[in-house]
């Protein structure tokens, strides 16, 4: 007897499609998939795909052709193989994905995948399916039946959507393309999902949306909740240890999420803050709508209300028309706010985006010499800030074994990988923690009052 059918889902790009990813993982389970290790093991593969730049976009076509490959060994084995391409290449290329790769047998987008399942019975019975609709209804709720019965919890840390979509059109993104306008879920829907999570074991929770702090959403009182009513909500919910929020735009910066920072002490002291730009010519150019000091005083007013408090941020080199003047006003704002983490790109001039109609891209060399410059700096600030870390004494959340036998690996509230002595029963706790060392990758730390393995585990009981 063969055993049950297996299901591999391979997820690229942003946390929205690592919580998607998880939401059709539940929805194959339900379809009666076990989970396959991976793409060799399964009978069906879904790529959870990334449109962000050209590079994301291309590896998904290369990824189809070697999936392609193997499709073709199974049918010579008589055996079947069913490709999926999910996510934003999906919503973006629709049936341009069923041309240029024969081997896909469903085509769905980041707003239909709710309808997997009868999208998967059509595909089952021969038909090459598209759907990247933008669903009239309630995805969210369609998924809560799936998730009700499919869930699997496994980690310590996990995302909740709370916001999807995006309406700022930077000029370089194509985002509000592919995933459609700003739409906030109802905090009551959030909540339930929030607390389900906690009774499976989750401790910290991030809350997630393109543009997350522009979250209005209809709360449990009838009012419309703001991002930070919300927080405060997620906060009283039992076994919430640790609570974040990604990805924020400088304009929904508003003074009463400023404030949540002091208030709630939940709320982790470390905000990712996407900042493109340091020179306003450049950042008036994206359509970003706020210059560098607009940026710079948020940074100002979040350390008065959380002087602990560390920032990320996310750089584009070598937008259209970027002049060396303009690089180093980047360079200006990175030393002037001291970074803890970065994601830095090369622009990429995306199709139907108002910066790939310009005349006046940059040259890939440029580029790349900007975008060494910056990571030299930004290495740099974050190699600073862990090693400034060590002596303190810091609230580690235990998520996994550690490496080698006897440790344990959690996180710092500034998402640093942390490894102490400890047991496997620490996990899912949080402890003081003395960081006694900085690696390139991870810190060393011992827990407060530990002095040997044993009497962690004692103390931890
Ligand atoms: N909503 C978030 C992030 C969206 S995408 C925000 O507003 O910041 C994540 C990051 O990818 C962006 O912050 C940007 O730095 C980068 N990015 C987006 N489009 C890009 C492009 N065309 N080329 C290079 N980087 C890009
Ligand atoms: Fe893209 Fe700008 Fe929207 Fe972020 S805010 S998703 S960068 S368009
Ligand atoms: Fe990529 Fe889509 Fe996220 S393009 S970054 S997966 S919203």
């Amino acid at each position: 007897m063969p055993g049950r059918a297996k299901a591999y889902v391979k997820s690229y790009g942003c946390q929205m499609n690592v919580y998607d990813a998880t939401r059709m993982a539940e929805l194959l389970a339900k379809r009666g998939y076990d989970e396959a290790a991976d793409e060799d093991e399964a009978d069906l593969v879904v790529l959870n795909t990334c449109h962000i730049r050209e590079k994301a976009t291309e590896k998904v076509y290369s990824e189809l052709g070697r999936l392609a490959r193997l499709k073709a060994e199974r049918g010579a084995e008589g055996r079947d193989y069913k490709i999926v391409v999910a996510g934003c290449v999906a919503q973006a290329e629709g049936e341009e994905v069923l041309r240029r790769q024969r081997a896909v047998d469903l085509v769905v987008g980041p707003q239909s995948y709710h309808r997997l399942s009868d999208l998967l019975t059509r595909a089952e019975a021969g038909e090459r399916v598209t759907d990247t609709d933008f669903a009239v209804e309630d995805k969210f709720r369609a998924l809560r039946r799936a998730a009700a019965e499919g869930k699997r919890v496994r980690d310590v840390a996990a995302f909740v959507t709370a916001q999807e979509g995006c309406d700022k059109f930077c000029s370089f993104c194509v985002v509000p393309y592919t995933r459609g306008a700003e739409v906030s879920r109802k905090a009551s829907e959030i909540v339930e999902e929030a607390e389900a999570l906690a009774g499976a074991g989750v401790r910290e929770l991030t809350v997630i949306g393109q543009n997350v702090n522009a979250y209005r959403g209809a709360g449990e009182d009838g009012a419309l909740w703001s991002l930070p009513r919300l927080l405060a909500r997620l906060a009283r919910i039992e076994g919430v240890t640790r609570l974040r929020y990604t990805t924020s735009h400088p304009i929904d910066m508003t003074e009463e999420l400023i404030d949540a920072h002091a208030a709630l002490p939940t709320l982790a002291p470390f905000v990712h803050l996407p900042v493109q730009s340091g020179s306003n010519r450049i950042l008036k150019a994206m359509n970003r709508r706020h210059d560098a000091s607009f940026y710079l005083d948020i940074v100002a007013r979040l350390r008065a209300a959380r002087p602990d408090i560390a920032l990320s941020s996310d750089f584009i080199v070598g937008f259209p028309g970027e002049t060396d003047a303009d690089f180093e006003a980047t360079l200006a704002l990175i030393r002037q706010v001291g970074f803890a983490s970065t994601f830095s790109f090369k622009y990429s001039p995306r199709p139907g985006t108002p910066g790939a109609e310009r005349d006046d891209q940059i040259a890939e060399e440029v580029k790349s010499e900007r975008l060494a410059a910056l990571q030299a700096l930004v290495e740099e600030q974050r190699q600073a800030f862990n090693a400034a870390t060590v002596g303190r004494t810091v609230e580690i959340l235990f998520e996994k074994p550690g490496r080698h036998a006897g440790q344990i690996a959690g996180k710092s509230p500034y998402m640093q990988a942390v490894h102490a002595m400890g047991g496997e029963e620490l996990i899912g706790k949080t402890l003081p923690v003395t960081i006694v060392a900085a690696g390139s990758n991870s810190l060393a730390g011992r827990i407060v009052g530990q002095t040997t393995p044993d009497d962690a585990r004692e103390a931890a009981l």
